[in-house]
């Protein structure tokens, strides 16, 4: 199969690599490929438990110890970590996944379980293979708090790199492209959080003058919110495939009235509203593998119509969030979506065709082409209303050592390489990569404000309300979700990067709400979409205690 290489656009007409949405949609069918390059003889390994109910309990007992804090408590992945309960897994022979798990591929995040013994390794595959093969509960495994915490004395990192410890509402951050370290792949981390009951004592930590409350609750798996021209909030619940409707703010700050829009979405996240202005005729949704609109009209919080196809776009495994967003003058359909590996070689892996990029399409669906490329994991899309430039919000790769690669916000530039995955924030070449496309230096784009390395910075918007002093108004915030692969953790708080109202960034950014980390182990909250609410106020949805907080400026 001939592989469209992200670079080629580079100087190139984006026309002549235009494909049609037809095009590929037959061509990202899973391959059938050994299981992550597992030898062909494993296959023929037997497991010694197979089908066995004691083996089962006690692999899900392993599975809770050693793998829960990654995969999630229901197998259900998150971020680029897959899925184990549907997928390539439950499509591998018992004797792949056993090797496969022996070896585990740090590079790109899995750990080896070969410190386990190897009963426990076919017990939990055994555990693997019972899950029921449909979508997970949307309970939670009930996690207790731990008894007692702990918080690293490990000394600060180094300036201007930071972690949990000194995240401190209005504290001022600057990394410069000079001040990254040489990769240290040696000391990368697997540090995944384990997401605890809120304790009584915590609540999200806002710059002084402002207040934070919990708007709403008890919700699955909150994810992208945005809202609507007539200030309805419509929220992606991205595991359980719906999309809700928050409407209005009652006076002890909790939603007036929210319904179901619309249920049985295949992973939607991106929401957005076309034509733009006051009188949108569509809800655009960005779901794992395609795009799709339902008809609107103001007022309505309940789809009146089935979605209709718009286009399909790569799915399969590895990052999952696709937001969609629409230029000012209404021409141009951008979608995010993120890279299948960590820094797999587009050249030489097929299934990463047409990621790690942001697509541009017509509004109908039509006229695929790459807007921009090498971004890993462009996660939140936003156009600038000012510049009326696009804007994202990136995740960047593992496995280099704490303090690499900067995750990043930026405008982005038509037809613009941001270095994935050969080169990264410019002219570094990564390490996994040495020697390749030396014609790409110099030529990768240094984004405008990196953010500290595995933030896992999620969406983020352009503050449009009129409530925060005014030097807030058109600021950027953006949610931090944090990841795994840094020790102490970072992220697990929101951002504000400021614009002075000029719509471009100087580098620089703060942290405004945080509070998020119960200590070294332990989380209770993961920022993942912010929004402007109608009257001013800042919503932040957080998948880890499965709410929507509410920032509001008091002055006080
Ligand atoms: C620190 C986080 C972390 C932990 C702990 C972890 N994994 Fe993983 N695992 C990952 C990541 C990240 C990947 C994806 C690697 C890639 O991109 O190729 C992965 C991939 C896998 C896959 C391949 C899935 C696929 O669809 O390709 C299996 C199977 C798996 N893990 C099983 C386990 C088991 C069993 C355990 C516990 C013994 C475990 N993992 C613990 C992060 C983790």
């Amino acid at each position: 199969m001939k592989i469209v290489r992200p670079f080629t656009i580079l100087g190139a007409p984006l026309t002549v690599i235009a494909l049609s949405a037809g095009a590929f949609g037959s061509s990202l069918q899973a391959q059938t490929a050994p299981f992550h390059k597992a030898p062909a003889s494993t296959q023929q390994d037997t497991n010694p438990y197979a089908g066995q109910v004691a083996a089962a309990t006690v692999g899900r007992a392993v599975y809770e110890q050693k793998c829960l804090a990654c995969h999630g408590a229901n197998a259900q992945g998150a971020g680029n970590i897959p899925a184990l309960r549907v997928g390539p897994t439950q499509a591998a022979p018992d004797g792949s996944i056993f090797w496969y798990i022996t070896q585990g591929d740090l590079g790109n995040g899995m750990p080896s379980a070969s410190s386990l013994p190897e009963q426990q390794r076919w017990q939990v595959v055994t555990y693997l293979k019972s899950l029921p093969n449909a979508a997970p509960q949307p309970s939670k495994a009930v996690i207790a708090a731990p008894a007692a915490t702990s918080i690293s004395t490990a000394p600060p990192p180094p300036a201007p790199f930071t972690d949990y410890r000194y995240e401190k509402p209005g504290l001022s951050r600057w990394i410069k492209a000079s001040d990254l370290p040489e990769p240290a792949p040696a000391t990368s981390s697997s540090n995944g959080p384990r997401v605890v009951p809120r304790p009584a004592n915590a609540w999200p930590q806002a710059p002084k003058g402002f207040a934070v409350g919990l708007y709403a609750e008890g919700l699955h798996n909150p994810r992208l919110i945005r809202t609507a021209p007539n200030g309805d909030m419509f929220l992606a619940e991205t595991e359980a495939g719906n999309i809700k409707v928050f409407r209005g703010i009652t006076k002890d700050g909790k939603p007036e009235k929210v319904e179901t829009f619309a249920t049985g979405l295949n992973g939607p996240f991106g929401i957005t509203f076309y034509p733009l202005g006051p009188n949108p005729q569509w809800v655009y949704v960005g779901n794992l593998n395609s795009v799709v609109r339902f008809p609107y009209h103001n007022g309505d919080m309940v789809a009146t119509g089935k979605p209709q196809h718009i286009a399909d776009i790569p799915g399969g495994t590895g990052h999952t969030t696709r937001d969609v967003q629409f230029s000012l003058d209404g021409k141009i359909m951008f979608v995010s979506v993120g890279s299948r590996s960590n820094v797999d070689d587009p050249d030489t892996t097929p299934e990463e065709k047409n990621r790690a990029n942001i697509l541009a399409f017509n509004p109908d669906g039509t006229g695929m082409h790459i807007y921009a490329a090498g971004i890993r994991n462009p996660v939140g899309l936003a156009v600038n209303p000012i510049t009326g430039e696009l804007w994202c919000s990136v995740n960047e790769r593992d496995g280099l050592g704490n303090n690499l690669v900067p995750d990043y916000i930026t405008h982005v530039q038509p037809g613009g390489f941001y270095g994935w995955p050969w080169w990264y924030t410019g002219s570094h070449q990564d390490p996994r990569h040495l020697g390749k496309h030396p014609e790409l230096k110099g030529k990768v784009i240094v984004p405008d404000v990196l953010l500290q390395p595995h933030n896992a910075s999620l969406q983020m918007t352009f503050y449009s309300g009129n409530q925060f002093p005014a030097e807030y108004k058109g600021d950027i915030f953006a949610a931090e979700h944090g990841s795994w692969n840094r020790n102490p953790r970072a992220g697990y708080e929101v951002i504000r990067i400021p614009l002075h109202q000029t719509g471009h960034a100087a580098g620089g950014y703060e942290d405004f709400l945080t509070g998020f980390v119960v200590d070294d182990a332990s989380v209770w909250g993961r920022p993942v979409g912010v929004t402007t609410a109608p009257d001013g106020s800042l919503l932040v949805t957080d998948d880890g205690s499965e709410s929507i907080w509410r920032v509001s400026y008091t002055g006080k």
